[in-house]
C-alpha cells in the first residue's frame, strides 16, 4: 500500500486524475470504479475540467458504481445513480449505457446483486477503483462486521453512517435509508488498482486503522492491506494519526521517476 500525504484535496485530485488519464491513454476502453460521498468530488471536477480541455475522453470507458441505497425513488437526488450522473457522467462524454450501478429498486435483490458481480466480471473487472472511507472504516457500504470475502449484497447501514449521511437528507435522519446494496469487499479487491481518498481530521482514525491497524472486519478498509496495488491519498488532517507518516513522506519524495502511482 502506498500512502501519499498531500497539502489539500486539490493536490490529491490532480494525482488521482493523472492516474485515470494515464490509464485511459493506454487503455481507452478502461473500466472505472466510481464512488459517491464528498471525497471524490474534486476528482470529478478535475476530470470534467480535463475533458472540457480536450485532454481526455471517456467515450469508450465504462463505469461501475460501488453502492446504492435501497428503496429511494428513481428521481430522488440522493439516489447514488443520480449523484454519479450529476457529479461525473453528465460532465464528460461517457455514454449513458456505460454507467452501471446496483439496482436499489430491484424486486429480487439477491438476483440483482449476483447479476451485478457478473456484469463486472464480464467486462474483465474494474481497472481503477476510486474509494472514499467512512469514519467507521467502511468502504463502499461495507460496514464494520462485513465479511472480508463478501460480494455484492444488501447491508443494513449503521447508525453512525446514517448520521454521517443525514447531511445529504436535510439533516433529517428519518429520511436516510436503512439499507443499501454494496459491492462486497472481495468484489472491490478484485479491481486492479485501488485509489482511496480521505480528507479532514474526522477520517484520521479510519486512515490510521486502514494502513496500520490489524486486518479485521471491525475496520473493513483494512482488507486493502492485502491488495497488491493500493494507493491511499490523504491531506495532513486525515493523515495526522499515521504512525509512519515520516516514512511515507520520504518514500514518496524519493520515489524513482519511472515508478507511477
Ligand atoms: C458513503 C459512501 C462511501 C463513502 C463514504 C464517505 O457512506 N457509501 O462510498 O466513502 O460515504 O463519504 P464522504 O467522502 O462524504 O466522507
Amino acid at each position: 500500500m502506498e500512502l501519499i500525504i498531500q497539502p489539500d484535496k486539490h493536490a490529491i485530485a490532480t494525482l488521482v486524475a493523472d492516474s485515470i488519464t494515464a490509464l485511459i491513454d493506454r487503455k481507452p476502453d478502461a473500466v472505472l470504479g466510481v464512488a459517491t460521498g464528498s471525497s471524490p468530488l474534486t476528482v470529478y471536477d478535475e476530470l470534467a475540467r480535463r475533458y472540457e480541455a480536450g485532454q481526455v475522453s471517456f467515450a469508450r470507458t465504462q463505469a461501475f458504481m460501488l453502492d446504492e441505497y435501497v428503496g429511494l425513488p428513481a428521481e430522488h437526488p440522493q439516489r447514488y445513480r443520480n449523484v454519479i450522473e450529476a457529479e461525473f457522467a453528465s460532465r464528460v462524454d461517457i455514454p449513458a449505457e456505460a454507467v452501471h450501478g446496483p439496482d436499489g429498486l430491484a424486486e429480487d435483490i439477491p438476483t440483482a446483486c449476483r447479476a451485478y458481480d457478473e456484469a463486472i466480471a464480464a467486462v474483465g473487472g474494474v481497472d481503477l477503483q476510486i474509494l472514499g472511507i467512512g469514519t467507521d472504516g467502511h468502504i463502499a457500504f461495507n460496514e464494520p462486521g462485513s465479511s472480508l470475502a463478501s460480494r455484492t449484497r444488501i447491508k443494513t447501514l449503521t447508525g453512525q453512517t446514517r448520521r454521517d449521511n443525514a447531511r445529504f437528507f436535510d439533516d433529517d435522519l428519518n429520511q436516510v435509508p436503512t439499507h443499501c446494496l454494496t459491492q462486497g469487499l472481495a468484489t472491490i479487491m478484485s479491481a486492479k488498482h485501488l485509489m482511496l481518498v480521505a480528507t479532514g481530521d474526522h477520517k484520521a482514525e479510519a486512515v490510521h486503522q486502514l494502513a496500520e491497524g490489524a486486518v479485521s472486519a471491525m475496520w473493513p478498509a483494512t482488507i486493502m492491506q492485502h491488495h497488491p496495488h493500493a494507493t491511499v491519498l490523504v491531506d495532513e488532517a486525515a493523515g495526522s494519526k499515521l504512525q509512519l507518516a515520516g516514512y511515507y513522506r520520504e518514500a514518496y519524495e524519493t520515489k524513482p521517476a519511472w515508478q507511477s502511482l
